[in-house]
This record gives C-alpha cells, structure tokens and sequence, in this order.
C-alpha cells in the first residue's frame, strides 16, 4: 500500500524552541504525518533557530524591525512560508500578533500553543495570572489561530495541578513538560486527518484517552 504523503510543516519561534524541539523530534517518526520543513523566527538571535539547524532543518530569520509595517512583515512571512511549500503552520512560542489578513489566508492551517487552560488567562505571564486567580489546575491548550488573540477551535489541552508554594517559574516548568508532549500529539491529529474543523469547533475521529482530572 502507498504510504500517504506528510503534511508539510513550517514552525514560527521567537525564543529557545523547546515546543520546536518536541515537534522536530515526534517527527522523526516514519509514522508520524507530518514534516517540518522550515523553522522561522523573527529574531536571528533566537536560540531556537540554532536547535532546529543543528536538526538538520532549513531555518529563516526575518527580523520585524526590518519591516515599515506588520503587514509587510506578515507578506514576508506568507512569501517563505509558501516558498518553503508549507502546508500548515504551528506557532511555538511566537510572540508577534499577525494581521487578520495572514490569519485568514491560513485560516483551518495553522496552530498555535498556548500555556492556559483556555479560555481562561490570554495574553501574557499566564503562570501569574493563574495563581493570581487560585485555580488548582492550570495547562496548556493547542488551538487553530484565528484574529482573535489566543481564541480559535481548541484541538487538545493539558492540565497541571497548581502546588501551595508555587511561583510562575515552578509553574511554568510544570506546563512546559505537558506542552512538549501535547503538540505533537495535536499536530499528529491535525496532520493525519483525524482532527478536523466542523462549525467553529474540533472534530476528533479518534479514541478518546480516558481520565478524571482533579486536584487537591
Ligand atoms: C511556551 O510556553 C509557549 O506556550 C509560549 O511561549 C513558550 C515558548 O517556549 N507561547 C506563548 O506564550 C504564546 N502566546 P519554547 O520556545 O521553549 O517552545
């Protein structure tokens, strides 16, 4: 039998990469439906882009500042994405807002991770805002982008307990073991055709894994 072309993937960073990492690695897999074909980041300096070369992946770095305006830059991005012939695109910790016009041209074709539950916490310093709030559980969320900041179809999530005595770091160090392993697991159901979009919200055709999350 013919084994199914993968789905051609571009990853955007702007830091270390560990999300790009994870992704890089799940890949490797014969079996796993997609491959990442680009890493870009719009900060040379970023650590990520040397992680994902090491890995033998072809890298881009467009610097933001270069560019009048963020449309221009967004055209930028879109220009190496479609050279690279990317097929869908996963945000790994990219901290510039993209226009709605790049939104929409890869809108149903693009992730982005996201270290909440949402959609409680958007924004920024979401280990803060959780313990601010006193939620004993707190994750994080892959999502299909839409304009809206940190809204869209949500693909799967993971939960955390928060501990008495935790601060964002302890916080974030919990979150971040529980990302590197839902992304790939979210890009595999998008890439592989089992997660889909129906009426605004994610369709899985797949088994769901059983549990009962709660924390004291
Ligand atoms: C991750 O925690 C990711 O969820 C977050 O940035 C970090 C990047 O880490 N993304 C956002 O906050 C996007 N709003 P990484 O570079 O090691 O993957």
């Amino acid at each position: 039998m013919a084994v199914p072309a993968k789905v051609r993937v571009a990853i955007l960073i702007s830091g270390r990469g560990s999300n790009m990492v994870a992704l890089v690695e799940a890949a490797r897999d014969p079996a796993f439906p997609a491959e990442i074909v680009l890493v870009l980041s719009n900060d040379s300096g970023a650590e990520g882009l040397s992680r994902a070369a090491a890995a033998g992946i072809p890298t881009k770095a467009l610097d933001h500042r270069s560019y009048p305006d963020r449309a221009t830059f967004d055209a930028a991005i879109d220009a190496a994405l479609r050279e690279a012939g990317a097929e869908l695109v996963c945000l790994a910790g990219f901290m510039r807002i993209l226009t709605d016009g790049f939104v929409e041209g890869w809108a149903g074709r693009m992730l982005n991770i996201h270290p909440s539950l949402l959609p409680l916490f958007k924004g920024t310093h979401t280990h803060a805002q959780a313990l601010a709030a006193g939620v004993r559980l707190h994750g994080c969320t892959v999502h299909f982008v839409v304009p809206e900041l940190d809204a869209g179809p949500i693909v799967a999530q993971a939960a955390v307990p928060v501990r008495q005595g935790d601060d964002p770091d302890s916080l974030a160090a919990r979150v971040i073991v529980q990302e590197r392993r839902l992304y790939p697991a979210a890009l595999a159901l998008v890439a592989g055709g089992k997660a889909r979009l129906d009426a605004g919200r994610v369709v899985i055709d797949a088994v769901p894994s059983e549990g009962v999350l709660f924390s004291l």
